[in-house]
């Protein structure tokens, strides 16, 4: 069956907007924030640390950070973690006081290459400090393995292959393995084995987020499968903006506005109220100036 309750990992004003063409300003993505907090969200991956010339559309991060600490609100149980790839990203995470970042690694040598310099091996070396530090720091840590599915240029990703990834990130000493589908090819079997095959080396259910982009438009279906093996926390896209400027054929994320549908219809308490989402989602979408791609805000708004 289903958990009780899921815990949402927005990733809308990260993921969603790192691969918008337009920069958007970072005052429209505070507000941006502040509505989805106001929705119910309580943990939103905010920004990235990574160099403005790598990614454009993040290199406002410490505008971002200000104008959310500026903006206030009540911090319980809130959660806002921000990319980091290396230890230069840290230290800008830590001048602005942040308590939860997110490493990203690759399962395959061809997007290791591509979006962080690096092979798959050489990418150990880059979050090792990273993540020690953090954690002596008391800082919650996260590690997505991307390309758990599918590579664009190298084809179906062996289980196996993410299997070793993951664990060599998870024994850093990282609270959380998403497990992302960059390029959405995923289909639910291949969720079940890859669940399985993470569990057989220690890695449980009880640690692990999925994160699936919907090019083939799998992204709800692999999110309920991953949910009846015990995971209980999905990372979603608020109007279902996302994608990878690294990686070739990526769409958008699972929207969030689809999965709290879903969610609501089977009882699942997900602490959102879809109803001032979906306003957060048109608002958006406005400011972007095109229509929302998520079914479930063209229902509602219509
Ligand atoms: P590099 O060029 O090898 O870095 O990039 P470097 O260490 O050689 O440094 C080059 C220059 O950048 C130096 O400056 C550094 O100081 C500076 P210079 O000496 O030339 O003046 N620099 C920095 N500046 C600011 N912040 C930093 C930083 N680091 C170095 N943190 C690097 C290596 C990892 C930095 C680069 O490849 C990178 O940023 N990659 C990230 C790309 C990215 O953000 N991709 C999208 C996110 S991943 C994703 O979307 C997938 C996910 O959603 C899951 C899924 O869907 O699968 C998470
Ligand atoms: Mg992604």
């Amino acid at each position: 069956g289903l958990p009780a309750s899921v815990t949402i990992y927005e990733v809308g004003p990260r993921d969603g907007l790192q691969n918008e063409k337009t920069v958007v300003p970072a005052a429209t993505k505070v507000e941006f924030i502040r509505r989805l907090e106001a929705a119910g969200l309580q943990t939103i991956e905010t920004t990235s640390f990574v160099p403005a010339k790598w990614v454009p559309q993040m290199g406002d991060a410490e505008e971002v950070l200000a104008g959310l600490a500026a903006s206030g609100g009540d911090a319980t149980g809130r959660r806002r973690p921000a990319l980091v790839p290396n230890e230069r990203g840290l230290d800008r995470a830590e001048e602005l006081g942040l308590e939860a970042i997110a490493i990203f690694g690759s399962a395959t040598e061809t997007f290791a290459r591509k979006n962080l310099n690096r092979s798959v091996t050489e990418q150990y070396a880059m979050f090792e400090p990273v993540v020690k530090r953090a954690l002596a720091d008391g800082m919650w840590v996260r590690a997505y393995v991307s390309m758990c599915f599918g590579d664009p240029w190298e084809g179906p990703v062996p289980v196996d292959q993410v299997v070793e990834v993951a664990q060599r990130l998870m024994d850093l000493g990282c609270a959380e393995l998403s497990l992302g589908d960059t390029i959405g090819v995923g289909t639910t079997g291949h969720v079940h084995r890859l669940l399985e095959a993470l569990g057989h080396k220690g890695i449980g259910p009880d640690r692990i987020a999925v994160h699936f982009h919907d090019t083939y438009g799998q992204a709800l279906a692999n999110t309920l499968a991953a949910l009846r093996d015990g995971v209980s926390v999905v990372d979603a896209s608020t109007g279902g903006l996302g994608g990878c400027p690294y990686a070739k054929s990526a769409t958008g994320n699972l929207a969030t506005e689809d999965l709290v549908w879903a969610l609501t219809g089977a009882g699942v308490e997900t602490g959102v109220d879809l109803e001032q989402l979906v306003e957060t989602s048109v608002w958006m979408a406005a400011q972007l100036g095109r229509p929302s791609p998520s079914n479930v805000v063209r229902a509602l708004a219509g």
